[in-house]
Protein backbone atom coordinates (compact mmCIF):
# COMPACT_ATOMS: atom_id res chain seq x y z
CA UNK A 1 0.00 0.00 0.00
CA UNK A 2 1.47 3.32 -1.31
CA UNK A 3 1.78 6.23 1.72
CA UNK A 4 -1.73 7.71 1.37
CA UNK A 5 -1.90 11.75 -0.01
CA UNK A 6 -5.55 13.42 1.29
CA UNK A 7 -5.91 13.38 5.44
CA UNK A 8 -8.50 15.07 7.48
CA UNK A 9 -7.92 15.97 10.63
CA UNK A 10 -10.55 16.74 13.65
CA UNK A 11 -9.38 18.53 16.46
CA UNK A 12 -6.81 19.75 14.33
CA UNK A 13 -6.68 22.78 16.04
CA UNK A 14 -6.51 21.16 19.59
CA UNK A 15 -3.06 20.82 22.35
CA UNK A 16 -2.16 17.42 20.14
CA UNK A 17 -3.78 18.48 16.94
CA UNK A 18 -2.23 20.82 16.19
CA UNK A 19 1.63 19.41 16.00
CA UNK A 20 0.07 17.25 14.14
CA UNK A 21 -1.61 18.71 11.33
CA UNK A 22 1.96 20.43 11.27
CA UNK A 23 3.90 17.79 10.70
CA UNK A 24 1.42 16.48 8.55
CA UNK A 25 1.71 19.47 6.49
CA UNK A 26 5.75 19.27 6.97
CA UNK A 27 6.17 15.73 5.33
CA UNK A 28 4.20 16.54 2.15
CA UNK A 29 0.44 15.46 2.87
CA UNK A 30 -3.00 17.58 1.66
CA UNK A 31 -4.26 18.35 5.20
CA UNK A 32 -8.24 19.64 5.37
CA UNK A 33 -8.60 20.33 9.09
CA UNK A 34 -12.22 19.63 10.49
CA UNK A 35 -13.40 22.02 12.61
CA UNK A 36 -16.69 23.21 14.56
CA UNK A 37 -16.17 26.43 13.93
CA UNK A 38 -13.67 28.51 11.72
CA UNK A 39 -11.42 31.14 13.57
CA UNK A 40 -10.08 28.82 16.39
CA UNK A 41 -6.10 28.85 16.45
CA UNK A 42 -5.79 28.45 12.95
CA UNK A 43 -3.08 30.71 12.55
CA UNK A 44 -0.06 28.16 13.74
CA UNK A 45 -1.59 25.86 10.78
CA UNK A 46 -2.52 27.83 7.99
CA UNK A 47 -1.28 26.05 5.58
CA UNK A 48 -4.04 23.59 5.95
CA UNK A 49 -7.05 23.79 3.99
CA UNK A 50 -10.03 24.47 7.14
CA UNK A 51 -14.07 23.03 6.28
CA UNK A 52 -16.48 23.19 8.82
CA UNK A 53 -18.65 20.29 10.38
CA UNK A 54 -21.33 19.92 13.16
CA UNK A 55 -19.94 16.33 13.57
CA UNK A 56 -23.47 14.86 11.37
CA UNK A 57 -22.63 12.37 9.38
CA UNK A 58 -24.24 13.76 6.09
CA UNK A 59 -21.80 16.59 6.66
CA UNK A 60 -19.05 14.58 7.48
CA UNK A 61 -19.48 12.15 4.42
CA UNK A 62 -19.34 14.79 2.21
CA UNK A 63 -15.94 15.75 3.65
CA UNK A 64 -14.10 12.45 4.02
CA UNK A 65 -15.10 11.94 0.03
CA UNK A 66 -11.60 12.15 -1.30
CA UNK A 67 -9.60 11.79 1.49
CA UNK A 68 -7.66 8.45 2.12
CA UNK A 69 -7.05 8.42 5.75
CA UNK A 70 -8.84 10.54 9.10
CA UNK A 71 -6.93 11.31 11.71
CA UNK A 72 -8.72 12.51 14.91
CA UNK A 73 -6.66 14.35 17.57
CA UNK A 74 -10.67 15.78 19.34
CA UNK A 75 -10.79 16.26 23.09
CA UNK A 76 -11.10 13.62 25.60
CA UNK A 77 -14.47 13.23 27.24
CA UNK A 78 -18.02 13.54 25.24
CA UNK A 79 -16.01 13.78 21.95
CA UNK A 80 -14.41 10.87 22.18
CA UNK A 81 -17.62 9.17 21.41
CA UNK A 82 -18.93 11.18 18.75
CA UNK A 83 -15.92 9.54 16.69
CA UNK A 84 -18.60 6.35 15.48
CA UNK A 85 -20.34 8.66 13.56
CA UNK A 86 -16.64 9.87 11.77
CA UNK A 87 -15.99 6.33 11.90
CA UNK A 88 -19.46 5.22 10.25
CA UNK A 89 -18.72 8.39 8.15
CA UNK A 90 -15.76 7.00 6.95
CA UNK A 91 -16.33 3.93 5.71
CA UNK A 92 -19.21 5.20 3.52
CA UNK A 93 -17.10 7.70 2.01
CA UNK A 94 -14.39 5.31 1.39
CA UNK A 95 -11.48 6.06 3.48
CA UNK A 96 -8.95 3.73 3.80
CA UNK A 97 -7.28 4.58 7.06
CA UNK A 98 -8.93 5.77 10.89
CA UNK A 99 -6.34 6.96 13.54
CA UNK A 100 -8.71 7.28 16.58
CA UNK A 101 -7.74 10.25 19.60
CA UNK A 102 -5.77 8.06 21.73
CA UNK A 103 -2.27 9.13 22.29
CA UNK A 104 -2.22 8.76 25.93
CA UNK A 105 -2.20 5.83 28.00
CA UNK A 106 -2.83 2.13 26.86
CA UNK A 107 -6.56 1.92 26.52
CA UNK A 108 -6.35 -1.63 25.97
CA UNK A 109 -4.92 -3.99 28.98
CA UNK A 110 -4.65 -1.14 31.18
CA UNK A 111 -3.64 -2.25 34.57
CA UNK A 112 -4.88 1.25 36.29
CA UNK A 113 -8.47 0.86 37.62
CA UNK A 114 -8.54 4.60 37.31
CA UNK A 115 -7.67 4.72 33.97
CA UNK A 116 -9.49 1.58 32.61
CA UNK A 117 -12.61 3.83 34.34
CA UNK A 118 -11.47 7.02 32.46
CA UNK A 119 -10.54 5.39 29.46
CA UNK A 120 -14.02 3.41 29.02
CA UNK A 121 -15.28 5.32 25.97
CA UNK A 122 -11.71 5.00 24.12
CA UNK A 123 -11.98 1.34 24.79
CA UNK A 124 -14.80 0.78 23.57
CA UNK A 125 -14.21 2.51 19.97
CA UNK A 126 -11.70 0.36 19.51
CA UNK A 127 -13.95 -2.37 19.80
CA UNK A 128 -16.02 -0.34 17.53
CA UNK A 129 -13.19 0.18 14.93
CA UNK A 130 -12.25 -3.98 14.81
CA UNK A 131 -16.01 -4.31 14.15
CA UNK A 132 -16.03 -2.34 11.33
CA UNK A 133 -12.99 -3.16 9.64
CA UNK A 134 -14.03 -6.88 9.74
CA UNK A 135 -17.02 -6.14 8.31
CA UNK A 136 -15.41 -3.40 5.44
CA UNK A 137 -12.26 -5.16 5.02
CA UNK A 138 -10.72 -1.69 2.91
CA UNK A 139 -11.83 0.21 6.08
CA UNK A 140 -8.17 -0.03 8.18
CA UNK A 141 -7.28 1.44 11.98
CA UNK A 142 -4.68 2.52 13.92
CA UNK A 143 -4.23 3.32 17.37
CA UNK A 144 -1.11 5.27 18.62
CA UNK A 145 -0.96 5.38 22.26
CA UNK A 146 2.23 6.86 23.74
CA UNK A 147 1.84 7.18 27.95
CA UNK A 148 2.40 10.44 29.57
CA UNK A 149 2.97 13.79 26.63
CA UNK A 150 5.58 14.98 28.70
CA UNK A 151 6.78 18.25 26.66
CA UNK A 152 2.84 18.96 26.53
CA UNK A 153 2.70 18.86 30.10
CA UNK A 154 5.63 20.42 31.42
CA UNK A 155 4.99 23.98 30.40
CA UNK A 156 1.33 23.74 32.02
CA UNK A 157 2.31 22.47 35.33
CA UNK A 158 0.41 18.99 34.77
CA UNK A 159 3.14 16.91 35.64
CA UNK A 160 3.78 19.00 38.42
CA UNK A 161 6.92 21.64 36.82
CA UNK A 162 6.42 25.20 36.89
CA UNK A 163 9.18 26.83 34.44
CA UNK A 164 8.44 30.14 35.03
CA UNK A 165 9.22 29.95 38.95
CA UNK A 166 11.17 27.20 39.01
CA UNK A 167 9.01 25.29 41.61
CA UNK A 168 8.05 21.65 41.71
CA UNK A 169 5.55 19.56 43.41
CA UNK A 170 6.78 16.11 43.98
CA UNK A 171 3.63 13.59 44.37
CA UNK A 172 4.45 11.06 47.20
CA UNK A 173 8.08 10.04 46.78
CA UNK A 174 8.60 10.87 43.40
CA UNK A 175 10.78 7.90 42.45
CA UNK A 176 7.47 6.23 40.66
CA UNK A 177 8.23 5.17 36.77
CA UNK A 178 6.00 6.13 34.04
CA UNK A 179 6.36 5.89 30.14
CA UNK A 180 6.32 9.45 28.43
CA UNK A 181 6.37 10.03 24.82
CA UNK A 182 7.32 13.52 23.55
CA UNK A 183 5.14 15.35 21.23
CA UNK A 184 7.39 14.83 18.08
CA UNK A 185 7.88 11.31 18.46
CA UNK A 186 4.51 10.90 18.51
CA UNK A 187 3.25 13.10 15.49
CA UNK A 188 6.35 11.61 13.85
CA UNK A 189 4.27 8.28 14.39
CA UNK A 190 1.31 9.65 13.19
CA UNK A 191 3.49 10.31 10.07
CA UNK A 192 5.09 7.54 9.60
CA UNK A 193 2.14 5.49 9.61
CA UNK A 194 0.09 7.06 6.97
CA UNK A 195 3.43 7.17 5.12
CA UNK A 196 3.63 3.39 4.82
CA UNK A 197 0.22 2.29 5.94
CA UNK A 198 0.75 -1.23 5.01
CA UNK A 199 2.76 -2.03 8.41
CA UNK A 200 0.38 -0.91 10.51
CA UNK A 201 -3.27 -1.40 9.40
CA UNK A 202 -5.85 -2.79 12.23
CA UNK A 203 -2.93 -2.29 14.87
CA UNK A 204 -2.86 -0.70 18.47
CA UNK A 205 0.84 0.44 18.28
CA UNK A 206 2.61 1.70 21.74
CA UNK A 207 5.19 3.80 21.08
CA UNK A 208 7.24 5.39 23.97
CA UNK A 209 10.59 8.42 24.20
CA UNK A 210 11.42 7.12 27.53
CA UNK A 211 10.60 5.93 30.77
CA UNK A 212 11.07 8.79 33.66
CA UNK A 213 10.01 9.42 37.62
CA UNK A 214 8.84 12.97 38.49
CA UNK A 215 12.57 12.88 40.72
CA UNK A 216 14.52 12.15 37.63
CA UNK A 217 12.86 14.79 35.64
CA UNK A 218 13.37 17.53 38.37
CA UNK A 219 17.22 16.41 38.59
CA UNK A 220 17.00 17.50 34.62
CA UNK A 221 15.80 20.60 35.06
CA UNK A 222 17.83 22.07 37.71
CA UNK A 223 20.34 20.91 35.65
CA UNK A 224 19.28 22.71 32.81
CA UNK A 225 18.40 25.72 34.31
CA UNK A 226 21.89 25.90 36.64
CA UNK A 227 19.24 26.14 39.61
CA UNK A 228 18.13 24.63 42.99
CA UNK A 229 14.46 24.12 42.46
CA UNK A 230 11.91 24.49 45.22
CA UNK A 231 10.20 21.87 45.84
CA UNK A 232 6.64 20.57 47.75
CA UNK A 233 5.07 17.32 48.63
CA UNK A 234 1.43 16.12 47.60
CA UNK A 235 -0.60 12.95 48.78
CA UNK A 236 -0.96 11.02 45.50
CA UNK A 237 -3.98 9.23 46.82
CA UNK A 238 -5.37 12.20 48.50
CA UNK A 239 -5.31 14.07 44.65
CA UNK A 240 -6.88 10.84 43.46
CA UNK A 241 -9.75 10.85 45.78
CA UNK A 242 -9.89 14.77 45.50
CA UNK A 243 -9.87 14.14 41.44
CA UNK A 244 -12.96 11.82 41.45
CA UNK A 245 -15.22 14.10 43.43
CA UNK A 246 -14.16 17.01 41.01
CA UNK A 247 -15.69 14.95 38.41
CA UNK A 248 -18.64 13.81 39.86
CA UNK A 249 -19.55 17.71 40.64
CA UNK A 250 -19.16 18.59 37.29
CA UNK A 251 -14.71 19.65 36.56
CA UNK A 252 -13.82 17.15 34.09
CA UNK A 253 -11.06 19.69 33.31
CA UNK A 254 -9.68 19.27 36.71
CA UNK A 255 -10.99 15.87 37.98
CA UNK A 256 -9.25 14.27 35.00
CA UNK A 257 -5.62 15.89 35.86
CA UNK A 258 -6.14 14.76 39.40
CA UNK A 259 -7.20 11.23 38.90
CA UNK A 260 -4.43 11.08 36.26
CA UNK A 261 -1.57 12.00 38.50
CA UNK A 262 -2.97 10.87 41.88
CA UNK A 263 -3.41 7.22 40.02
CA UNK A 264 -0.20 7.25 37.97
CA UNK A 265 2.71 8.83 40.87
CA UNK A 266 1.37 6.23 43.05
CA UNK A 267 2.33 3.61 41.31
CA UNK A 268 5.42 1.92 39.57
CA UNK A 269 4.21 2.36 36.18
CA UNK A 270 6.42 0.70 34.12
CA UNK A 271 4.60 -0.79 31.02
CA UNK A 272 6.76 -2.85 28.72
CA UNK A 273 6.42 -2.57 25.35
CA UNK A 274 5.22 -6.27 24.78
CA UNK A 275 1.99 -5.21 27.55
CA UNK A 276 3.18 -6.90 30.23
CA UNK A 277 3.58 -4.83 33.85
N1 LIG B 1 -0.91 11.53 26.92
C1 LIG B 1 -1.08 12.75 27.29
O1 LIG B 1 -0.33 13.27 28.14
C2 LIG B 1 -2.17 13.57 26.65
C3 LIG B 1 -2.24 14.93 26.92
C4 LIG B 1 -3.25 15.67 26.31
C5 LIG B 1 -4.19 15.03 25.49
N2 LIG B 1 -4.08 13.70 25.27
C6 LIG B 1 -5.08 13.03 24.39
O2 LIG B 1 -5.02 13.66 23.11
C7 LIG B 1 -6.33 13.79 22.55
C8 LIG B 1 -6.61 15.27 22.23
O3 LIG B 1 -6.56 16.01 23.44
P1 LIG B 1 -6.28 17.59 23.45
O4 LIG B 1 -5.85 17.96 24.82
O5 LIG B 1 -5.41 17.96 22.30
O6 LIG B 1 -7.76 18.12 23.20
P2 LIG B 1 -8.24 19.63 23.18
O7 LIG B 1 -7.12 20.53 22.81
O8 LIG B 1 -8.97 19.91 24.46
O9 LIG B 1 -9.37 19.60 22.03
C9 LIG B 1 -9.03 19.16 20.73
C10 LIG B 1 -10.09 19.61 19.76
O10 LIG B 1 -11.27 18.83 19.89
C11 LIG B 1 -12.30 19.51 19.18
N3 LIG B 1 -13.58 19.28 19.87
C12 LIG B 1 -14.62 18.60 19.36
N4 LIG B 1 -15.65 18.53 20.19
C13 LIG B 1 -15.29 19.20 21.28
C14 LIG B 1 -15.95 19.50 22.50
N5 LIG B 1 -17.20 19.08 22.75
N6 LIG B 1 -15.27 20.21 23.41
C15 LIG B 1 -14.01 20.64 23.18
N7 LIG B 1 -13.32 20.39 22.02
C16 LIG B 1 -13.96 19.66 21.09
C17 LIG B 1 -11.88 20.99 19.15
O11 LIG B 1 -11.63 21.32 17.79
P3 LIG B 1 -12.53 22.40 17.00
O12 LIG B 1 -12.86 23.49 17.95
O13 LIG B 1 -11.62 22.84 15.90
O14 LIG B 1 -13.71 21.64 16.52
C18 LIG B 1 -10.59 21.02 19.92
O15 LIG B 1 -9.65 21.94 19.43
C19 LIG B 1 -7.30 13.18 23.56
O16 LIG B 1 -7.53 11.83 23.21
C20 LIG B 1 -6.53 13.24 24.87
O17 LIG B 1 -6.91 12.23 25.78
C21 LIG B 1 -3.08 12.96 25.81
Amino acid sequence: MASFRNIAVLGGTGHVGRPIVKALIDAGFNVTVVTRSLGSNQSEISDATFVTSDYTYESLVKIFTGQEAVVSAVAAGPPIAAQKVMVDAAIQAGVKRFIPSEYGSSSIDQPLEDFKKLMAPKTELIGYLREKSQLHPQFTWTCLSGGALLDMGIPNGVWGFSLSDRTATIFDTGEARFDSTTIPAMTRSVVSVLQKPADSGNKYLQIRSFTVSQSEILAALEDITQSKWSVSYVDAENLRQEGWKLLAGGNPKEGIENIVRGALFQADFLVTRNGKY
